[in-house]
């Protein structure tokens, strides 16, 4: 007997070396940490449940019937994060570059379906080189199956995708489907075609870096959701995301205990809006005022930095928060901020997480770049996106609400649940000294400068839009914590329907 359980010992060992101390260390020389390290970091201590250890390859081709690894790149399982069940899969680069078999894809469909069945989120690690070049069309198929499962689990449970290394070709497209990717700098990179294949198709000559890594997914292309300095930080970081997010979509938001005062008014708010309407400040000082204990988790801050999202709690209980940033291009809704905020807004939704939005909005960025680039139907996301929730959504107008830009963000007409303003809000289609030069086109500077007065006084408040009922109530800006505070519980089994089709057409 003693025989037969060493045997799983060494059986278990020998899978636990992936591809061997050498290629370890050389992963550590890169300043990356080997799979099951990360899982490690990852989890609650000693809560990892591996399975699929002992799973090889099946392919005989250019000789890798003699190279076999038990796990064949990819370590999968279950754990804990703070208590909550995820499931996970972990590519392994020191086992065949982490590429994809058909076996390999085998064990990530089997997570993908165990963490469905369970309803528990599902985290992905990437470090890998694509599909198995020597397996063909069997990687292939295999990515297929992966794709699709990431597409039936969206909205059911959240999928989370982390890029700790190369992350090329085929594994791109399943990060891509999921709900947030995290890259680490330096380290990890991410493009559909690789360097050398760009400098045989369009003989552009670029790095890896420069291709697809931290920085471009980041702030250029918006691929990625946020970057971490290495893999330690990364890893402790996803821990603090998983705590805002919800199992499953009818779970609702986990809640966590708080010490945090509901009722206490904080009187700084009440300077925080500047007397000059044109000079800026930092929406992020009121998101962090109004969240318990200033924990604010924010996405994708380096790209469309004119929109702020991201998670925070109130009460104990995950909130989604959307605000115009009036420091960055005076908070104006272009293209990137419209889909930035669009796509946040229907993660919330799916996952029945309330979405609390403040708004200081010029209206949307003119000019041939953004109409060229298809403002419209960008601007249009944001829009569909706002009005199919059914989630509870609080609305404070804190400054400028202009134009198209006062509907799209959240406002009673689009669904809003309680909109409020604080006392230095301005909604109005337009600033006044743009809608007295069209209607008072021609006026000497002093009918303009009359004119404009007269456009500021009437229409520069809240109270146009209050008296009407479009505002439900016009707050003290030190008592926004409390107010939002006691809208979202009583709110908290708001129920909404949209009607019964077979699914909507967001304008993608
Ligand atoms: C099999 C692979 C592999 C792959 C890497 N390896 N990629 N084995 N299939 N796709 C192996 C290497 O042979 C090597 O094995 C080990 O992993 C480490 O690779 P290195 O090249 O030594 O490492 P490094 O210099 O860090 O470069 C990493 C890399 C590079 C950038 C990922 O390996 C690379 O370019 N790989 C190929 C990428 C690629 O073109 N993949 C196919 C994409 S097409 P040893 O034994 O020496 O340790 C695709 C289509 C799917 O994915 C589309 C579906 C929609």
């Amino acid at each position: 007997m003693k025989d037969i359980l060493d045997k799983l010992d060494e059986r278990r060992a020998e899978a636990r070396l992936g591809g061997g101390d050498k290629r370890i260390e050389a992963q550590h020389k890169r300043g990356k940490l080997t799979a099951r390290e990360r899982i490690e970091l990852l989890l609650d201590k000693d809560s990892f449940e591996e399975i699929d250890m002992f799973v090889e390859h099946r392919s005989a081709d250019f000789g890798m019937e003699k190279q076999k690894i038990p796990g064949d790149g990819v370590v999968t399982g279950w754990g804990t994060i703070n208590g909550r069940t995820v499931y996970l899969f972990s590519k392994d680069f020191t086992v065949f570059g982490g590429s994809l078999s058909e076996a390999h894809a085998q064990k990530i469909m089997k997570v993908q379906d165990m963490a469905m069945k369970a309803r528990c989120p599902i985290i992905g690690v990437f470090d890998a080189g694509g599909a198995r070049i020597q397996e063909g069309v069997a990687a292939l198929g295999g990515y297929g199956e992966v794709f699709k499962r990431n597409v039936i689990a969206s909205g059911v449970i959240p999928q989370i995708s982390v890029i700790m290394g190369p992350c090329a070709g085929g594994d791109v497209y399943s990060p891509a489907m999921t709900d947030f990717i995290f890259m680490v700098r330096d380290t990890s990179y991410m493009f559909v075609t690789g360097p050398d294949v760009v400098k045989t198709v369009t003989n552009e000559v670029v790095t890896a870096e420069e291709l697809g890594g931290a920085s471009v997914h980041t702030a250029k292309s918006g691929v990625a959701d946020g970057s971490f300095e290495n893999d330690v930080d990364c890893l402790l970081q996803m821990r603090r995301l998983m705590d805002f997010l919800p199992s499953n979509f009818e779970a609702g938001p986990p809640t966590w205990p708080s010490f945090a005062d509901i009722d206490a008014i904080d009187e700084s708010l009440d300077t925080l809006v500047p007397d000059n309407p044109n000079k800026p400040y930092d929406i992020k000082e009121l998101i962090t005022k109004v969240v318990d204990e200033g924990d604010f988790f924010e996405l994708s801050a380096a790209y469309a930095k004119n929109i702020v999202i991201g998670f925070g709690r109130v009460a104990g209980s995950t909130v989604g928060f959307v605000a115009n940033q009036p420091m960055v291009l005076a908070g104006v809704l272009d293209s990137d901020a419209s889909r930035k905020a669009a796509r946040f807004v229907r993660f919330c939704d799916a996952f029945n997480i309330p979405i609390v939005t403040f708004v200081d909005v010029p209206g949307f960025l003119p000019g041939t770049d953004q109409e060229y680039g298809g403002l419209i139907k960008h601007g249009a996301k944001l829009l569909f996106a706002y009005s199919q929730c059914t989630v509870p959504l609080v609305t404070v107008i804190t400054r400028k609400a202009f134009g198209g830009a006062y509907d799209v963000m959240a406002s009673k007409h689009v669904g809003g649940d309680l909109n409020y303003a604080w006392p230095t809000a301005q909604i109005a289609v337009m600033g006044a000294k743009g809608a007295v030069e069209i209607i008072f086109r021609g006026g000497t500077p002093e009918q303009i400068a009359a004119q404009t007065k007269q456009y500021e006084d009437r229409f520069l408040s809240p109270f146009v839009a209050a008296e009407r009922g479009y505002i439900d109530d016009v707050i003290m800006p030190h008592s926004t914590r409390k107010r939002i505070a006691r809208a979202l519980a009583m709110l908290k089994n708001k129920h909404a329907e949209m009607p019964r089709r077979k699914h909507d057409n967001l304008p993608v």
